[in-house]
């Protein structure tokens, strides 16, 4: 059972990317994180925002900043974030030969350092890789677009990986990213998620600041009752 009191993190894919700075700034009083997915158009199809953008978000906003790189060479990338002041910077297993080495680069420059897992990866030869990690981020979705449907079977997942942190009492967050919803949170809290990133969930409602409230109350009651 997590211990901790869950982080929530609304992405910034769901805002209006004109806005960004506003969008940042209507979370910012109830928002743990803030999730800022890094697309490249190689590792996914899509593409986002870089460095430069990020940089001055950063100084736009005082929430702490969970960069989700999905971009391919994350050694060659990711340092920089973390150089930028990011809170923690997440790449992803599948882009990644030495995740070890790179989650070394992250803390040395400051940032924590999170290994994400996508859809069709499965969790356990990461499983001892997790001492050298602050966070964990396991896709409830196919990584690459915000709006899609949860999946439900890769709860699995979160729960060999809760099994393991707590066995080992690893300090490491188990986030969960993808479709996370009113309707789904608790279901991933009850699963041993204690970090949870909404971006349709929290930027199309009529009031985002609220939206993230209610995902808080709803995954402390999960948490509680797992
Ligand atoms: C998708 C991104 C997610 C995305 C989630 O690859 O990693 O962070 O913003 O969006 P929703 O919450 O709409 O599924
Ligand atoms: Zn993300």
């Amino acid at each position: 059972m997590p211990a901790s009191s869950p982080i929530v993190a609304p992405s910034i894919l769901a805002a209006d990317f004109a806005r960004l700075a506003e969008e940042a700034r209507a979370v910012e009083q109830v928002a743990d994180w803030l999730h800022v997915d890094v697309m490249d158009n190689h590792f996914v199809p899509n593409l986002t925002i870089g460095l430069p953008v990020v940089q001055s978000l950063l100084a736009a906003t005082s929430l702490p900043f969970d960069v989700h790189l999905m971009i391919e060479n994350p050694r060659r990338w990711a340092p920089a974030y973390a150089d930028a002041g990011a809170y923690n910077v997440t790449f992803h297993a599948e882009a990644c030969d030495d995740p070890v080495a790179l989650a070394k680069d992250l803390r040395a420059a400051g940032a924590k350092a999170g290994l994400a897992i996508d859809r069709d990866t499965p969790i356990e030869p990461y499983l001892e890789l997790l001492p050298n990690f602050d966070t964990l981020l396991i896709m409830t979705i196919k990584a690459g677009f915000g709006g899609q449907r949860f999946i439900p079977e890769l709860l699995d997942k979160v729960r060999t990986a809760r099994r393991h942190v707590d066995a080992g009492h690893l300090e490491l967050r188990i986030e969960v990213d993808g479709g996370i919803s009113p309707d789904t949170i608790e279901q991933a809290a009850a699963a041993g998620a204690d970090a949870f990133v909404a971006g349709t969930a929290v930027y199309s409602a009529a009031d985002p600041a609220e939206a993230v409230r209610q995902l808080r109350r709803l995954a402390e009651r999960a948490i509680g009752q797992a």
